[in-house]
């Protein structure tokens, strides 16, 4: 059993997978570990000391309540906190003038892959909002390079993919042994790390000083091969699609008539080389001080349920698996998944990130109280008037109704031009309510 499973609610609604073997080489300063402390109030959430006698409690101030934690892993975990913590998807992107001012002397890859410059953009964000988490600055499609995929970020249009991956021989050819060079994000983040965790930060009007979480992340299996297949944003995922449903079963439903397409195989080895690949990426970012892990499927939404289980959920869960037995959280991230969020929760992910189309509380209700929520408010509403703007948060909060295991944030990303004055309002309401 991983620590995390250890230090993760064990209520009969939990839903969580069994985790992978912990990897004890992985035990840095910043692991997640059962702290036992300070859990016998009514909103008691850790499975109880006595149970994990295997798994010796050891105190580590990050998920301890009170004094010196982390309000944001502690709802990871499902722990209570003094309030919601709160952060947001991109909060480091284009509608905030540090970036751009940053963005005018370099490319958006430049920035990711230089730690210094990444480690500031990320910082100054965290610290100009006054958050509860610091995501590290990077890209989903990072890996494609050393994966031998070359690619650019088109002005106005996106990412392009030179030589989308339409075969198995293409597949194949794609390599997973070159993973060290995506190290500049693992030195970025340990740049965060040793910045935020000097500096305990304190509400105002507040005594309990609080550390900031460090989120590392990583795309999906589905949402990079999307990437990896069509060459760049989609609509329709039509090669995508026309990849996966020529390949072989992924869960054993039985050979169909497509497995004999000549490029059956392409799929499951993308499948496969990319968790090879993630995992390894999530593994260095770990060590280098990433509390979470957040895993970006944004775009799975494109595939129903059926199809998620069939050519997705096996991948997923196991990359998620793995991670978690790094001794992390993960948060399991996607858009326009009312319709998934059972399936998405049975890859025994700690969080689940929810879409703004469903309200917090039903989702939460479906997918039982046994995993932690995020989210979920439009990013659009940020454009709203204020009372509007607050109402929507207060509905959130309300949803959520103060149970632990909930993480203030977006449905999705903050879109360019959303007013930086919006964000703060958001930031100041939830606050100003504890509880
Ligand atoms: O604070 C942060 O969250 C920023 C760090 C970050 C970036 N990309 C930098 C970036 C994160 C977490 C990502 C993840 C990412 N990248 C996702 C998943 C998140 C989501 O919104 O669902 C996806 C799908 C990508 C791929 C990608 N990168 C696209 C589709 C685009 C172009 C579209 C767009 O939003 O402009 C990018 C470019 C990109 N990555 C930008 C930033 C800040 C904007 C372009 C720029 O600064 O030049």
């Amino acid at each position: 059993m991983s620590k995390v499973q250890n230090q993760a609610a064990s209520g009969s609604d939990c839903v969580q997978a069994e985790p992978l073997d912990g990897l004890a080489s992985l035990d840095g300063p910043n692991r997640v570990v059962s702290s036992g402390v300070d859990l016998d109030g009514p909103n008691q959430a850790a499975t109880p000391a006595a149970q994990t006698a295997n798994h010796p409690a050891v105190d580590h101030p990050k998920t301890a309540a009170g004094a010196y934690g982390s309000r944001f892993l502690r709802s990871c975990l499902r722990l209570p906190t003094d309030r919601t913590p709160v952060w947001f998807l991109r909060q480091a992107g284009r509608y905030m003038p540090e970036y751009m001012a940053v963005r005018k002397h370099h490319s958006l890859l430049e920035i990711c892959r230089t730690p210094e410059i990444a480690a500031e953009v990320t910082i100054t964000a965290a610290e100009r909002l006054g958050v509860d988490a610091a995501i590290i600055f990077a890209d989903l499609l990072l890996p494609f390079t050393p994966m031998g995929l070359d690619f650019e970020f088109v002005a106005d249009e996106g990412p392009r993919v030179h030589a989308p991956i339409r075969s198995a021989a293409q597949a194949r050819a794609l390599r997973t042994d070159r993973t060290d060079e995506l190290r500049y994000v693992a030195r970025a983040i340990e740049k965060v790390a040793s910045h935020f965790n000097a500096r305990p930060q304190t509400d105002a009007g507040s005594s309990q000083p609080d550390q900031l979480g460090i989120i590392g992340f990583c795309g999906a299996p589905f949402t990079l091969a999307s990437y990896m297949i069509e060459g760049g944003s989609s609509r329709n995922y039509i090669e995508t699609k026309k990849l996966m449903y020529a390949s072989q079963p992924t869960m054993g439903m039985g050979a169909t008539g497509s497995s004999k397409h000549p490029d059956s195989a392409a799929w499951p080895i993308l499948m496969e080389k990319l968790v090879t690949v993630l995992v390894e990426y999530a593994a260095q970012q770990v060590e280098a001080g990433a509390d979470v892990i957040q895993v970006f499927d944004s775009w799975v939404g494109a595939l129903s349920p059926t199809d998620y289980r069939q050519y997705v959920q096996r991948p997923t869960t196991e990359l998620i698996g793995r991670i978690r037995a790094l001794g992390v959280p993960v948060i399991y991230f996607g858009v326009d998944t009312a319709s998934l969020l059972p399936a998405m929760s049975e890859t025994g992910a700690d969080v689940l990130g929810l879409d703004w189309r469903t309200p917090l509380d039903q989702a939460w209700r479906a997918l039982g109280h046994g995993v932690a929520v995020q989210g979920n408010l439009d990013p659009i509403t940020l454009f709203a008037p204020p009372d509007v703007l607050e109402a929507r948060v207060g509905e959130i909060l309300a949803a959520a109704a103060g149970r632990p295991g909930h993480i203030f944030n977006l449905g999705h990303g903050i879109v360019p031009g959303t007013p930086v004055e919006a964000v703060l309002q958001v930031v100041r309401q939830i606050k100003s309510s504890a509880g």
